[in-house]
């Protein structure tokens, strides 16, 4: 049965949630779900923006259905063909044999990779800056490349101030019956999702999604629709400000992440030391133990505080597997812009806080403190000495 909302006079959310999905691209836990967001505008002609993820594709043919009642399908846009958003693409071409597909030419291609249909004859070729009218509404193109994959374009309503944004804006978490952000408590219940959600998936392309940012700057937007999760139509200004941040690999707040990699507890041990000392000094800390906690979700709260420290058993000679699982995590995601420290253990060749300084030597503008806390086995009152020097060494940099 049917399931939409109705976001304008014209325009409805046709899409569905999943939450029965387990990991995101394969890789990303989505405990609360997902939402997959296609639009369908009822104007003088009718488009469909992008579709849905195959999981969900018999909700989205009975909202269509419902909408449209007996109107056929004129456009359907595609702004991105990641799968989940582009799955059922040659679905809604052979339900609607005259649908017309509107994209550019990067999208063309990658839709005649993973499809078997051609859609020469019915391809409706956008250029970046160009328009579209489908009667009462004129359309924009903005391409956005890399944000996330790049054949990526936005889409901005001249005629109402919509920016279709693609995956920018969009967060992890089915949507539960609510379309707009400020149907709910966004910033309790949401916001570490849409964290999590943007480093992971296009925390890598900074430079990008500035680029897309500055260009948003010059529209006049009142709404936001991306393909997951909530329209914005109300403080958009605080979304954007968290992607500034985000985009320009700035902390929004001082604090410490304390990532440890512990086999017998020894390492543990150290770093819960240095959690107290830093609470003592009245610095916030937030311990992961990276056998434990997801590597997205460190990686989301290393883009949020603005000091890490990394502790590690030396493993193989070298790091702790799932520590060093993190640091390539980071540093594929192009964190920057971070005071760290370090600490390792070793019973009897530790060697793990050489081996981190020279993975993080990847990352760019890393301030990293000379303050290297060594533990052989378990911590002994030297070592505590070495905690409270490091625990100084990080307040004198906050
Ligand atoms: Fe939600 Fe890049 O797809």
């Amino acid at each position: 049965m049917y399931c939409y909302r109705k976001i304008q006079d014209d325009l409805y959310w046709v899409g569905a949630n999943d939450r029965r999905l387990a990991l995101f691209e394969g890789v990303y836990a989505v405990p609360k779900g997902v939402s997959y967001n296609a639009y369908l505008l009822m104007d003088e002609k009718t488009v469909l923006f992008d579709t849905v993820d195959a999981a969900v594709s018999e909700r989205l043919f009975e909202n269509l259905e419902a909408i449209l009642d007996g109107r056929k399908l004129d456009y359907v846009l595609v702004q991105h063909m990641e799968p989940d958003h582009s799955a059922t693409l040659q679905q809604v071409i052979e339900h609607y044999p005259e649908v017309q597909v509107v994209c550019n030419a990067a999208i063309k291609k990658m839709i005649e990779q993973f499809f078997t249909c051609s859609i020469d004859d019915r391809w409706v070729e956008t250029k970046d800056g160009g328009t579209f009218c489908s009667g009462r509404h004129t359309f924009a193109f903005v391409k956005a490349p890399m944000v996330h994959w790049p054949e990526v374009q936005v889409t901005f309503d001249t005629t109402t101030g919509t920016l279709f944004s693609a995956d920018a804006f969009g967060v992890f978490g089915a949507i539960n019956g609510a379309i707009f952000a400020d149907e709910v408590d966004f910033d309790h219940d949401y916001m570490d999702e849409a964290r999590r959600y943007y480093c992971n998936i296009v925390g890598k392309y900074g430079v990008q999604v500035q680029n897309l940012l500055k260009k948003a700057a010059t529209l006049d937007i009142k709404m936001v629709c991306p393909l997951h999760g909530f329209v914005w139509r109300e403080n958009i200004g605080h979304f954007i400000d968290k992607y500034l941040h985000w985009s320009s690999y700035t902390p929004e707040e001082k604090g410490v992440v304390i990532a440890y990699g512990s086999i017998y507890g020894g390492t543990e041990n150290a770093a819960e030391i240095l959690s107290v000392m830093l609470r003592e000094k009245g610095i916030k800390t937030e311990m992961f133990d990276v056998s434990m906690t997801p590597a997205s979700e460190i990686v989301a709260a290393a883009f949020r505080y603005s000091h890490l420290v990394f502790a590690s058993a030396t493993y193989n000679n070298g790091i702790f597997v799932k520590m060093e699982d993190l640091l390539n995590d980071l540093v594929a995601h192009a964190l920057q812009n971070r005071t760290v420290a370090l600490m390792e253990n070793g019973t009897w060749a530790p060697t793990a806080a050489g081996h981190m300084a020279k993975k993080l030597a990847e990352c760019k503008n890393i301030n990293l403190l000379d303050n290297v806390v060594t533990i052989r086995s378990s911590v002994k009152p030297e070592q505590r000495e070495a905690i409270a020097a490091m625990a100084d060494a990080i307040a004198a940099t906050m």
